[in-house]
């Protein structure tokens, strides 16, 4: 597993007003569709393109566009789909699936309620969208879910992560052959002993939706 934190002032400084308890929730919306459109460059780096032949006004060349089958790009409802605009805002022409995942907040352990993505995804790119990577339980699972379908590259793109989070997410992810990525806007302290992240923004879903 590779991660990328995003070193940017421009997401230094959306990411602080983010996680600023006195930001409301419109602005909250609105500064995490901004953050995710920085963070999609970064992790559509590796997008996956294939040659293209055009005619310019001036003359014939060969550029590049994005390759077929199309990227995938998953939100993580509840909280996933705040982020969806602003990623699709790179990638217009991606499909779009759903999964409905929550933690439950004694265990903290990931459960899977609801699932809209195609059956087949043999040679997809997978684009996860969750804002949270806490103990990384939901990510594992959602990782796992896609890989089953035949996913065979994953980027995840998060807004904050914990270290514990990511040492858990690799382990549940031991044995997988496929490439995961996770992009994220900070690397926080620690999680604390109800599973938040520390400092980290509370809790995403609520700030988005509650
Ligand atoms: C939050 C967050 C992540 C998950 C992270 O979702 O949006 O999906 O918890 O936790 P983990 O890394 O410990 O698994 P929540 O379960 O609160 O659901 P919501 O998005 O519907 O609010």
């Amino acid at each position: 597993m590779r991660t990328l934190v995003v070193d940017h002032p421009l997401v230094a400084h959306k990411l602080t007003v983010l996680r600023d308890e006195t930001t409301d929730s419109p602005t909250f919306r609105n500064l995490t569709d901004e953050l995710v459109t920085l963070l999609a460059y970064e992790a559509t780096r590796d997008v996956r393109v294939e040659p293209s032949d055009i005619v310019t006004p001036v003359a014939p060349t060969t550029g590049v566009k994005l390759a077929t089958p199309r990227p995938l790009v998953v939100p993580i409802l509840r909280a996933g789909l705040g982020m969806l605009d602003g990623m699709m805002r790179l990638l217009p022409t991606a499909e779009v699936g759903f999964l409905g995942m929550v933690r439950n907040e004694e265990t903290l352990e990931a459960a899977t309620y609801a699932e809209r993505l195609p059956e087949d995804l043999s040679g997809r790119q997978c684009y996860v969208l969750d804002p949270m990577l806490a103990t990384g339980g939901t990510l594992a699972a959602a990782i796992r879910f896609l890989t089953a379908r035949g996913a065979d590259d994953i980027t995840a793109v998060c807004l904050l992560a914990a270290p514990e989070g990511c040492a858990n997410l690799e382990a549940g992810l031991a044995g997988l052959e496929v490439p995961v990525t996770v992009v994220v806007a900070a690397m926080d302290e620690k999680l604390n002993d109800k599973g938040y992240i520390v400092p980290g923004l509370g809790d995403a879903g609520d700030r988005l939706y509650g």
